[in-house]
């Protein structure tokens, strides 16, 4: 209810204090609890901010018990279903949906910001070929701020606005640059006449003696289709590990290349972002449907490092709504591609045989969005290393949306979590004759 507080008590001392909760349009309510240590004299202690709000936010709302996902208050099967990439990253940087002159202006403008400098272009020679892409990304990314220091007024809104398409429109030219360096193929440019997937696919995959759309500008719309859900499906999850290092580099004042740059790194991690991966090269690890008993039991060993990739999730604990939806489009890009994927049976065989198991069934883990996703884009023959860059492109319009809401927001104050120490007490120092 609106005036309902939460009383903490310190048994130690009797003291105790009221403190407000801040109301939820959805989902839980939040106790206003940054007093405490002035009142009680200690600090919360939350490692993972499992039951921790960083801020408040309108952009995302997830209801993990019951497999929800909104962006903006939409449902994440309608958008997915009805929209292209960019008309939901405008609606996650400006809170509605764009009409058509807004979104034709929009789509505009990304594909004018889709170039990147000849001299950015230079930084990828400086890469061994075979430096992983996310390697390459993080660091070009973050090398945007040497060519936009003229623009990086983050109290301009105009500015910000600007920054925050920039991003959108250069990420997938960067991130084609990197898998062309990589396999030593040109650099493709980006064109004018093609959708914001279309574009992307052209600049992966032409090679210098023919466009990969071919000149009457057929390309196959199965792809695009797909690739546009996979965007879509990835573009925001409110304050998920990248996203909430945006926000903290956000709060000292960064700019935002360095502060997306940041999104990119934290993103990488094999707990996060870098699962997609991580599932593809699991399952050729598995390699069979023989052996994927043994690997559930290893997934059930604690004493064994091994985890079920693609599997559990901090906040779902039912079905990740994404990973319903992408399941479903395996199927559909696979008969398009007659290609039966062998890891695709596994996948749908690891899966079946985990959520019978008590355990899987105990802890509530589920699939999620990386489970299925490294099929789809194996079938797109984006390669496995590609994969976490495919996740950045798409959250790079959730990263700016909240970077926007956080620079919108003045009295956000710098973000610097205290700590339980637990080290040593106070001791004088010994030289080391004296050790
Ligand atoms: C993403 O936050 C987001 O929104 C992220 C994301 C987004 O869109 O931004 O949704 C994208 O990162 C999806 C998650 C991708 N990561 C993986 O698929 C890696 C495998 N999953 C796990 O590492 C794990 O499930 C996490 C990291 C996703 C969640 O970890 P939590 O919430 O900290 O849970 P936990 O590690 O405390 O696990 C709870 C229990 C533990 O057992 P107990 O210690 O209680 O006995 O479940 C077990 C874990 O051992 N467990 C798993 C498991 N995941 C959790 N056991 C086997 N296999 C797994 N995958």
């Amino acid at each position: 209810m609106a005036n309902d507080t939460l009383l903490i008590k310190h048994t130690g001392n009797g003291k105790q204090v009221e403190y407000p909760l801040l109301q939820s349009t959805l989902g839980a309510d939040a106790v206003e609890i940054r007093n405490l240590y002035k009142d009680m004299g200690c600090f919360t202690h939350d490692p993972g901010f499992v039951s921790t709000a960083s801020c408040s936010s309108k952009i995302t709302y997830i209801d993990g018990d019951n497999g929800v996902l909104l962006y903006r208050g939409y449902p994440i099967e309608q958008l997915a279903d009805q929209c292209e990439f960019t008309e939901v990253a405008y609606l996650l940087m400006h809170g509605e949906l764009p009409n058509q002159q807004q979104l034709l202006n929009f789509n505009q403008e990304i594909n004018d910001r889709a170039v990147i400098h000849e001299s950015l272009r230079k930084f990828f020679d400086g890469f061994h070929y075979d430096a992983h892409p996310m390697a390459m990304l993080v660091g070009v990314v973050g090398s945007l701020s040497a060519f936009y220091h003229s623009e990086m007024n983050i109290k301009d809104p105009v500015q910000r606005l600007r920054a925050a398409t920039r991003l959108i429109g250069k990420m997938p030219t960067i991130a084609a640059a990197s898998f062309r360096h990589s396999v030593g193929r040109p650099f493709v440019y980006p064109r004018i006449d093609l959708s914001y997937c279309e574009n992307f696919l052209n600049m992966m995959f032409s090679r210098s003696s023919q466009n990969y759309i071919d000149q009457n500008h057929y390309i196959d719309p199965g792809y695009v289709k797909a690739l546009n859900l996979l965007f879509i499906l990835h573009a925001d999850h409110e304050q998920n590990a990248s996203t909430s290092t945006v926000r903290l580099a956000a709060s000292t004042g960064a700019n935002p290349y360095a502060c997306i740059a940041a999104g990119i790194a934290a993103l990488w991690g094999p707990a996060h972002g870098g699962a997609n991966e991580a599932v593809l090269n699991m399952l050729a690890e598995i390699g069979t449907l023989e052996n994927v008993p043994k690997y559930i039991a290893k997934a059930k060993d604690h004493n064994d490092p091994f985890r079920l990739m693609g599997f559990g999730h901090r906040v779902y604990k039912n079905f990740d709504p994404r990973a319903t939806i992408i399941r479903k489009t395996c199927y559909q890009v696979l008969e398009k591609t007659q290609s039966n994927d062998p890891l695709f049976e596994l996948a749908l065989a690891v899966e079946e045989q985990a959520l019978k198991d008590d355990y899987f069934i105990e802890k509530k883990l589920y699939p999620n969005v990386d489970f299925y996703s490294g099929i789809i884009y194996k079938a797109l023959n984006i390669p496995v290393e590609m994969f976490t860059v495919m996740f950045a492109i798409a959250r790079t319009a959730g990263w700016v949306a909240h970077w926007l809401e956080m620079m919108e927001d003045s009295s956000m104050p710098i973000s610097r979590p205290r700590q339980l120490y637990v080290g040593p007490p106070r001791r004088d120092f010994l030289n080391i004759h004296n050790r």
